[in-house]
């Protein structure tokens, strides 16, 4: 289980998360929703150690996190797939997946990884050799999430994956995650497309002005009165 306790986290002098606290718990998918600028990508960088976290701490499995290295987060079992999908264009797409499994520990895997990559997105299989540039936005969003799966993770993060995806696609990808959460893994989604997140989703978090507005079960969110808090109304 994934603990966030009284977070605080930001840029500099700017201060942009407030005591949030969370939990994602262990083989579930918890979904961050809210709207632009709240935090949630913030909160994200926080638990990879790409913020500074001045109050408050992060726990896996009741062991602190905060202060761990992000390249030592893969040894945790920790992939964060970015917002904005950041492959590596002048790559093929197979060398992207590789790059997934740069740390020492897993490269004695990657063979069998790369196979169990080329099985769950087989699109990418057929374009392993073509260069990621030139990947289609959905393609691009697969070979992300494939890429991060290359550590094996017990905790994938994942951020905004259907921002600008034409619908079928984001189809495709819900489908994998659901896939996903079917593998047992633990899953932490950030997501503007609300009805679908909790669709998906076991335990949701509403995220608004760096604070924790509203933790409830999926299956209880009344839609209605999420969108009344969500705008404000
Ligand atoms: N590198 C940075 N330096 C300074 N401020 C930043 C930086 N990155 C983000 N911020 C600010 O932090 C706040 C939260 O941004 P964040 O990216 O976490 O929001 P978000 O909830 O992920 O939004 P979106 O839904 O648009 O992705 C915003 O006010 C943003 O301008
Ligand atoms: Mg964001």
């Amino acid at each position: 289980m994934l603990e966030v306790d009284q977070v605080r986290a930001g840029y500099g002098a700017i201060n942009v998360l407030w005591d949030v606290s969370l939990k994602a718990e262990a083989g579930k998918l918890t979904t961050i929703i809210g709207p632009n600028g709240a935090g949630k990508t913030t909160l994200l960088r926080a638990i990879m150690g790409l913020v500074p976290v001045t109050a408050g701490e992060i726990r896996l499995n009741g062991q602190r996190l905060n202060g761990t290295p992000t390249w030592e987060m893969a040894n945790h079992g920790i992939a964060m797939i970015p917002e904005g999908r950041l492959v590596f264009r002048d790559m093929s797409v197979e060398e992207n997946l590789i790059m997934g499994a740069f740390h020492k520990s897993h490269r004695p895997h990657v063979k069998r990884r790369l196979e169990e990559a080329y099985e769950m997105f087989p699109r990418l299989r057929e374009r392993r050799a073509q260069l990621a540039g030139s990947l289609s936005g959905g393609e691009a969003q697969m070979l992300a999430m494939a890429r991060g799966l290359m550590s094996n993770p017990r905790l994938l993060i994942i951020d905004e994956p259907s921002l600008g995806l034409a619908p079928l696609v984001v189809n495709e990808l819900f489908e994998i995650l659901v896939r996903l959460k079917g593998t047992g893994r633990t899953i932490v989604l950030v997501e503007q497309n609300t009805a679908r997140a909790i669709g998906v989703a076991d335990q949701v978090n509403l995220v608004q002005s760096g604070k924790v507005a509203l933790t409830q079960a999926a299956a209880k969110i009344d839609l209605e009165e999420l969108h009344a808090l969500y705008f404000g109304r």
